[in-house]
């Protein structure tokens, strides 16, 4: 049985959908705080509980014979994480400590983990490569960074062996248009500039003053199915005896906001209002990955690299779903 932890959650989701479609046994754990429940196929064990709960979570491993565990439960959101870091700090690190004391209480020895570009800060180059400087300019970024250091560390005297993936930024959804991106409130940009197009909500652009061609933050923008057989890949990795390690995901190639906006409009057929307004505190102008480890290690190769073939998913989903999972 393969435990998905966050698969109520955007990315978790879109895993126990992949998971699912191979005929694999999949429980989900969720404890609904940002996830939506409707996001799981009635037919997936669900148990509702936090990570930080021992018992739930030893339950849990009691209930079902888990072998493996992709871990994407945390809170992600960059501007919440610098206001509230203890939230942070306990609902990621101490989430996952509980988790980790589980796995090796239990002899579960193989783990994925969501991981964010948000542990290098500003990059000192770009495309980033996994071995970049890990400066995190945020709270996110830094309990992201203290997990994979308790993941090494819990790998080298337990046997507990990890995969951290970095990702950037994340972006689509399900071709069958089933489940999508939903958040509340809505930070991302895809979505934010696809819900102006629907009239739901006004867009702001956050700075056109950075050192770019157009002015606008430039963002590596990978497709949330590319990012899932990305987990597969690496849990296959595991599972043939891989050591652990760390590896980015993006596509390698940037968009600017404006391109975005341009993008949507075509893809939506209509022009989109927009205000520029001030800078978003700890935005860095240009982040894009260097990949090509996860790529010559894992033999991934992501199918979505038209950023207008990643927008036409999630607008599917957001004409479909304007208000999300929420009816
Ligand atoms: N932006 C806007 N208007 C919006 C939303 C975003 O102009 O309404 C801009 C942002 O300022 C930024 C770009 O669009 O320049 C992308 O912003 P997102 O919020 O979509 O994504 P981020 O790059 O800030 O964050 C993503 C992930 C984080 C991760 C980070 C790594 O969502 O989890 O990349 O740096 F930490």
């Amino acid at each position: 049985m393969i435990l998905v932890l966050g698969g109520a959650g955007y990315i978790g989701s879109h895993m126990v959908d992949r998971l699912v479609k191979q005929g694999k046994s999949v429980v989900v754990v969720d404890s609904l705080a940002t996830g939506f429940r409707p996001s799981i196929p009635p037919q997936v064990p669900f148990e509702q509980g936090d990570l930080r709960d021992a018992a739930f979570l030893n339950r849990v491993f009691e209930t079902y014979a888990i072998q493996a565990v992709y871990h994407f439960a945390a809170s992600s959101l960059v501007g919440e994480s610098v206001s509230h870091p203890l939230k942070y700090y306990d609902n990621n690190v101490v989430g996952t400590l509980r988790l980790l004391e589980c796995m090796h209480h239990h002899q579960v020895n193989h783990i994925v983990f969501s991981s964010t570009a948000a542990v290098y800060g500003e990059p000192e180059t770009v495309p980033i490569t996994e071995s970049q400087r890990k400066a995190p300019t945020n709270t996110y970024g830094q309990t992201k960074l203290a997990v994979e250091d308790m993941l090494k560390w819990a790998g080298l005297a337990h046997g507990i062996k990890s995969v951290c993936l970095r990702y950037f930024n994340v972006a689509g959804a399900a071709i069958s248009g089933q489940i999508g991106e939903a958040h509340n409130p809505e930070t991302h940009l895809i979505p934010n500039v696809i819900k102006a197009a629907q009239g739901l909500k006004a867009l702001t652009v956050f700075g056109n003053d950075y050192p770019t061609p157009d002015g606008t933050c430039i963002r590596d923008y990978i497709h949330v199915v590319d990012l899932v057989a990305a987990h597969e890949k690496a849990m296959q990795y595991l599972e043939q005896g891989g050591k652990s390690t760390v590896f980015n995901l993006g596509n390698g190639g940037g968009f600017s906001v404006k391109q975005i906006i341009d993008a949507t409009e075509a893809v939506v057929g209509r022009a989109i209002p927009y205000e520029i307004k001030a800078r978003r505190a700890g935005d860095p102008a240009v982040l894009v990955a260097d990949a090509t480890k996860a790529r010559e290690v894992l033999g991934w190769v992501p199918q979505y690299t038209d950023v207008n073939a990643i927008i036409e998913t999630a607008w599917r989903w957001h004409q479909s779903h304007p208000h999300g999972y929420e009816v």
